[in-house]
């Protein structure tokens, strides 16, 4: 049946709307790259900025996000359309789409690796590895080969198009309240035996004893980065989400509750990683490679280390899993909302060109590496433009739209639906956030985005 603005589909219950988003926010972007971006900035001092970050951006524009979609009930670009009086904004919902369906492409080459190496540690292959050489050798003998990369990628995209096209509640969020709990388990097991390992110590203090002489600016840009692409923001994925939300449901707490749960997962991710890359003497500035290099010659070093590896990598499936489906749930709710298409062939036809999509990405290993636009292979520059330009630039604009052209008090008044208790027992939450939109959040966010762009550097020193 053809969803029309009456019938259109909801979250069966809260805890499957908080799972759902915190699936999409829980992704890559905590197990692959929060570890390796506190490696090479230093550790703890690190962290601490980020978790400001998070609290001051990246909480008061979650909250936008999912606020404005459960508004309109409708996908980014329905959502603009509805709630401003000029033409113009709906661009901002557009742009969303379009990053959603670009990030999509190149992510699902990744997560296609981590589906990989499940089979490449249910092989034991990890064990043939004498030096850390080996493990980049096989990495690269891996990725250099088109046929497994591209294999990789058509599996991992058939995934996610199943569960998509199964539909909100049968699809996403049942399949987020089985993958969510699971990926809970399996890492709080990993983080077990890191933390068990003899030396293990190291790799805690490293996480959690700051020295402030490493934090600089280029720290902080990098760390409210970081908190914007692991939440998710900035290309409408929790407005989708949030726009499947009852008007009965909080969306203050809801936030709260996604933000603990990302957070709390990075964190517990980087524990389980450092504690066993300190505990067996390596290095941990290692960079992107840090997951596919550095841990499996940690694996094959550790007691247990056969059954932790299955584990850790169906752990960063799961998690690349559900958040891919938000990314292609985007483009999917855009084309039945606004285009009035069918889910069935909103899904296949959209998955098929974003596989399409990933072909040049999925190659930038191998045939297409010495391929450079601006210097970037087809996959950097792709990453480069999603999460370096158009994700600050939307989440700017997602800012400055509610807290200046839709309007606070508009805002407030939705916000308060479910959360009534919130508004009368500690009203001054809700003040915080409206002071944090309305003057932190797009000047940040806009400093980030002048920073991709190289224009901060010559404007400090124009100034100062
Ligand atoms: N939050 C995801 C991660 O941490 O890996 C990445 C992401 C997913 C970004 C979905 C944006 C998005 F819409």
């Amino acid at each position: 049946m053809q969803p029309t603005e009456q019938n259109r589909e909801q979250w069966g219950s809260k805890l499957g709307f908080i799972l759902a988003a915190a699936g999409s926010a829980v992704g890559l972007g905590n197990i692959w790259a929060f570890p390796y971006v506190v490696g090479s900035n230093g550790g703890a001092a690190f962290i601490v900025v980020y978790l400001l970050c998070v609290a001051i951006i990246g909480l008061p524009v979650l909250l936008a996000e999912i606020l404005l979609g459960r508004t309109a009930q409708r996908n980014p670009v329905g959502t603009f359309k509805a709630l401003s009086n000029s033409k113009g904004w709906h661009v901002v919902g557009g742009m969303g789409v379009v990053a959603g369906f670009v990030i999509l492409s190149f992510y699902a080459v990744v997560a296609g690796w981590a589906l990989g190496y499940i089979f490449e540690a249910i092989r034991g292959v990890f064990f043939d590895f004498q030096t850390p050489q080996d493990a980049i050798n096989h990495f690269n003998s891996l990725t250099g080969d088109p046929v497994w990369i591209l294999g990789m990628l058509l599996f991992f995209m058939i995934l996610t198009m199943v569960i998509v096209v199964s539909g909100v509640q049968k699809g996403i969020e049942k399949g987020s309240k089985i993958m969510m709990p699971l990926l809970f388990i399996l890492l709080i097991g990993v983080m077990i035996r890191g933390v068990t390992l003899e030396g293990s110590s190291a790799g805690l203090s490293f996480l959690f004893n700051p020295d402030w002489s490493k934090i600089s600016g280029t720290t902080v840009l990098v760390a409210l980065g970081q908190a914007f692409f692991t939440l998710s923001l900035g290309m409408g994925a929790m407005m989708t989400y949030g726009s499947y939300m009852s008007k009965k449901d909080n969306v203050v707490t809801s936030t709260f509750q996604i933000v603990t749960i990302d957070t709390s997962i990075a964190l517990i991710a980087g524990t389980a990683i450092f504690t066993a890359v300190f505990a067996i003497g390596l290095n941990p500035s290692e960079g992107v490679g840090l997951i596919f290099h550095t841990l499996p010659i940690v694996f094959s070093k550790m007691t247990g280390g056969y059954i932790i590896a299955v584990v850790f990598f169906t752990l960063l499936f799961i998690a690349a899993l559900t958040s891919a489906i938000s990314l292609m749930e985007v483009v999917t709710a855009y084309f039945v909302d606004e285009k009035k298409w069918k889910r069935k062939k909103a899904v296949y036809l959209l998955g098929s060109l974003a596989i399409l999509a990933g072909v040049p990405s999925a190659l930038s290993f191998n045939w297409l590496s010495e391929f450079l636009i601006f210097g970037m292979n087809f996959f950097d520059l792709m990453f480069y433009i999603t999460f370096n330009i158009m994700l600050p630039l939307g989440g700017f604009l997602i800012a400055i739209f509610v807290a200046w052209v839709w309007g606070l008090d508009k805002a407030v008044v939705e916000l308060k639906k479910g959360a009534e208790a919130i508004f009368e027992n500690t009203p001054w939450q809700i003040s915080l956030w409206k002071i944090f939109l309305k003057y932190f959040s797009s000047v940040l966010i806009f400093l980030v985005l002048l920073n991709s762009l190289g224009l901060l550097d010559p404007l400090i020193n124009l100034f100062f």
